[in-house]
């Protein structure tokens, strides 16, 4: 069965349109994300997925439309205070190449002044929770670190003061297959305990499928389809999004086929 978005969705999207120029980057945009929700927006490249991230906490504002958090139109609300509820992470991680592992991690309870020794406890709890061990992290520089662990110092980063609300844009996008999978299953477990909602952008319709409670299939700035994983897979709104589910259904298919052949012989 579908989740169904509980009645008060924390993040609210109402006929939202973005406009650059002549470019209409998203129109008629109408989302609902429930508190606690995975969810996933998934489409190929410049149907609008980023521009729609990057409105939620007002790195763009809406040409026109409104969007919601908690109730409240986020145009009204503080840029300063919307962005330390909402935990970002891009595809570029963007770690501060001369500080160490532990002082980018920081970063966020610094700017909001946090108390030195509090500091210290919560950089240490967010490098064990992305699998990081601070005795061996804390005080590396970035360029002593793989691209999946600067991606997991990045995730940290974002979590750092204990944001509600995280947004990622192809957070895993640049990692080799085995990392991706890895830190995307280690992601879904970490937004489950901490209780977090996550709206991730992802051209790879298999980690959508193994990521989301729902999903969204944009194309040319509009929504074609939101479901579950299941009735985007037993309900295909048009070819297109049969087109996107085909890839994952052919690999999940021959793998089977190859498990029967091994079991049978
Ligand atoms: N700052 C900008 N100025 C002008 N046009 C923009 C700007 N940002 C995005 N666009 C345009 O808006 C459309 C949607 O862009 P967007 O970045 O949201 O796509 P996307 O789905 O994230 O693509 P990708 O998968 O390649 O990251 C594109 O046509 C893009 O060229
Ligand atoms: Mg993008």
């Amino acid at each position: 069965m579908a989740h169904a978005p509980a009645a008060a969705p924390i993040i609210a999207f109402q006929e939202v349109a973005k406009v650059y120029g002549d470019t209409a980057a998203v129109r008629g945009l109408n989302l609902t994300i429930a508190t606690g929700e995975f969810y996933v927006l998934i489409g190929p490249s410049g149907c609008g997925k980023s521009t729609t991230l990057h409105m939620v906490n007002r790195l763009s504002e809406p040409s026109s439309g409104r969007i919601l958090i908690d109730g409240a139109d986020a145009s009204t609300l503080n840029p300063v205070g919307l962005r330390r509820e909402i935990g970002f992470v891009f595809q570029a991680v963007g770690l501060f190449p001369h500080l160490t592992v532990g002082e980018n991690v920081a970063i966020a309870p610094r700017l909001l002044g946090w108390p030195p020794a509090d500091i210290v406890t919560r950089v240490a709890e967010l490098l064990e929770i992305v699998r990081l061990p601070p005795q061996a992290y804390l005080h590396r520089m970035p360029a002593e670190l793989s691209g999946g662990q600067q991606q997991r110092v990045g995730l940290a980063r974002a979590l750092a003061a204990r944001p509600r609300i995280m947004l990622m844009d192809e957070p895993f996008a640049a990692l080799d297959p085995l990392t991706r999978d890895d830190l995307a299953a280690d992601y879904r477990a970490i937004h489950d305990r901490l209780g977090l909602t996550t709206v991730l952008v992802t051209h790879d319709m298999t980690e959508a499928f193994l990521l989301a409670d729902r999903i969204t299939v944009m194309h040319s700035g509009e929504v074609v389809q939101t479901g579950s994983p299941q009735e985007l897979l037993n309900a295909p709104a048009d070819d297109f999004v049969r087109s996107l589910i085909d890839t994952p259904r052919r690999r999940a298919k021959r793998l089977a086929e190859l498990m029967h052949v091994g079991a049978g012989t």
